[in-house]
């Protein structure tokens, strides 16, 4: 049933092995669109620490003015400030991060321990997944993104499934991966594929939860 409903709502997708020419368009697509800034930057504003940091700010700037209404318009423009400054600096500090980017996405996910399979559209690339082999029985699942334009159509399960099935044939028992906690799409796909919550750690402060998941290769669908 579930495997009807996910050919049928994708019948002009195609899924295949990356190759050579997909380079510029998955550089394009892992660049702008594997981290979900807004997801990130509103669970970070709506955190209880910002509103406090805000509202000091708000009470600050109103009493440094000796003005209400100066006041109030700082408490209502420093999310937004802090939103637009974040995320400026959490693009820029993505590139550094996808260290495949840097290197050449094809040459880093076409050697004997990795893998990356993308989705297919008019000709466009629209998704993709990898697996990195950690060790002789297990690899990491990574680079699981879907173009925004093409999401709830099931090519993330899709794909999900054809890098698990890649990487039974690699000889990996365990399949692992790592998410947090605004990423609320993908933790809801990582379960429904089988997967368990394995470890929880905050990070920057307490201000991002990142949670470790893991799936046995024998339960694989
Ligand atoms: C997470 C992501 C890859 C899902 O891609 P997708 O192709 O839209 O996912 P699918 O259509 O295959 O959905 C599969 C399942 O995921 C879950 N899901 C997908 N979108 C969801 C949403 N917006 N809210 C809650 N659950 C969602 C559902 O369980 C869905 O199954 P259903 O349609 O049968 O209910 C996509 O939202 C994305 O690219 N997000 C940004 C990048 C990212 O967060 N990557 C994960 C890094 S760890």
């Amino acid at each position: 049933m579930e495997r009807e409903k996910c050919c049928e709502r994708m019948t002009s997708v195609t899924f295949r092995l990356l190759r050579k020419a997909d380079e510029p368009e998955l550089k394009t697509l892992l660049k702008e669109q594997l981290f979900d800034v807004p997801s990130y930057m509103l669970a970070l504003l709506n955190n209880t620490m910002c509103h406090v940091v805000w509202a000091a700010v708000g009470l600050l700037c109103g009493f440094a003015s000796h003005s209400v209404l100066f006041g109030l318009s700082a408490l209502f423009l420093t999310p937004f400030l802090v939103f637009a400054v974040l995320s400026v600096g959490f693009k820029l500090s993505i590139d550094k991060y996808l260290n495949d980017i840097q290197t050449g996405v094809y040459d880093y996910w076409t050697t004997e321990n990795r893998a990356l399979w993308v989705a297919v559209y008019g000709g466009h690339i629209v998704g993709s997944t990898a697996i990195c082999k950690k060790d002789d029985r297990s690899a990491e699942i990574q680079r699981v993104v879907t173009d925004v334009r093409m999401r709830g159509k099931g090519i993330a399960r899709r794909l999900l499934r054809m890098a698990s099935k890649g990487a039974k044939d690699m000889g990996v028992r365990t399949l692992t991966l790592h998410t947090s906690h605004p990423l609320k799409a993908a933790i809801t796909l990582y379960r429904s594929e089988g997967f368990q919550q394995i470890s929880e750690t905050k990070v920057f402060g307490g201000l991002l939860t990142v949670f470790g998941f893991t799936k046995q290769i024998d339960d694989f669908g």
